[in-house]
């Protein structure tokens, strides 16, 4: 196994066309760890989903071009209103955020009355307008802390709330969602990938099967995999995500060896962002994400809540 990686060519006519919109339109644009390559080398920030929410939040561009997937441009379009929100590929879901619908959650509270529900990020506008707060795979545990009352409805993503209830101290009510990419990693990719590797550390998504965290030396938000990846004295580094990130691994850490533990964890989803759909979204400033205003007023209160427990 061997990483890959893209470099981006600023001479590439489409680059610079971009490049072009870019200012014209007075556009930021924004992409998660998991996007190609070149969407990344092209973006003015790359992060995890904290970091990009909080990038959303306090940016002064004219138009955000959210190269992710829906349940991500939604927030950036929720976190600032006064902003356009452009998100190049409209068809780009995510399956985890669709395991959960707002009457679903509705059905869960009147089930439990008066307990806190925190949702994953990886969510609707109108399941977080329904939630008490928001969190990410970077604060969840953090979160859920600072939640009032013994219990908190943890939704939708099991295996995060697994690993989010061996670190605090709520009884978590959990809902049976997952990633796909995510639960496609086994234990035996990893015990295969460190038998090649015995020297290597093993970082994991929390995402993941409690079995393969459980092989994990470090389990990290994609964001702190980029921190762990410059700060790690590990040459070799067995990585369980999904494959986007090996590139941004590479390219802060060029010294070290990053490895996927599986070539199987793919988002599709975030693959079908290309260079060419960022211009026709610059072009014809297509892709407009729009949230109705009284669920954007809900979701907006949900993720205000988690940025200021940080
Ligand atoms: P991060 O917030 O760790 O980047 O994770 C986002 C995500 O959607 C994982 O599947």
């Amino acid at each position: 196994m061997t990483a890959t990686s893209t470099t981006i060519n600023a001479a590439d006519p489409l680059v610079a066309r971009i490049d072009d919109l870019r200012r014209l339109r007075r556009a930021v644009i924004l992409a998660h760890n998991y996007q190609l390559g070149e969407i990344q080398d092209l973006a003015d920030f790359t992060g995890d989903s904290l970091e990009l929410s909080r990038q959303a939040a306090r940016t002064d561009a004219e138009v955000i071009v959210f190269c992710g997937v829906r349940f991500m441009a939604e927030t950036a379009a929720v976190l600032s209103p006064d902003k356009l929100v452009l998100h190049p590929e409209p068809r780009a879901g995510c399956p985890l955020a669709d395991m959960i619908a707002a009457d679903e959650l509705r059905a869960l509270k009147g089930a439990h009355p008066g307990v806190p529900v925190v949702c994953y990020v990886n969510t609707s506008a109108e399941v977080k307008a329904e939630s008490d707060c928001c969190c990410t795979s970077a604060n969840a545990a953090r979160v859920v802390e600072a939640m009032p009352g013994p219990e908190v409805i943890f939704v939708p993503d099991h295996n995060l709330g697994l690993w989010v209830q061996q670190h605090t101290s709520k009884r978590l009510l959990l809902w049976r969602g997952y990633c796909p990419t995510h639960n496609k990693i086994t234990a035996e990719d990893v015990r295969r990938a460190l038998e090649q590797h015995p020297e290597a550390e093993v970082i994991a998504h929390p995402e993941c099967r409690p079995e393969v965290l459980d092989l994990a030396h470090q389990v990290l938000s994609t964001g702190g995999m980029i921190r762990r990846a410059r700060e790690t004295p590990a040459r070799t580094v067995i990585v369980a995500t999904e494959l986007g990130i090996i590139h941004r691994l590479q390219k802060e850490a060029p010294d070290k060896r990053f490895l996927p533990v599986s070539r199987h964890a793919v988002c599709p989803n975030m693959k079908r962002i290309t260079l060419e759909k960022v211009l026709w979204s610059l072009e014809d400033m297509s892709g407009q994400v729009q949230v109705p205003r009284d669920i954007a007023a809900g979701a907006r209160r949900a993720l205000d809540r988690m940025l200021e427990i940080g």
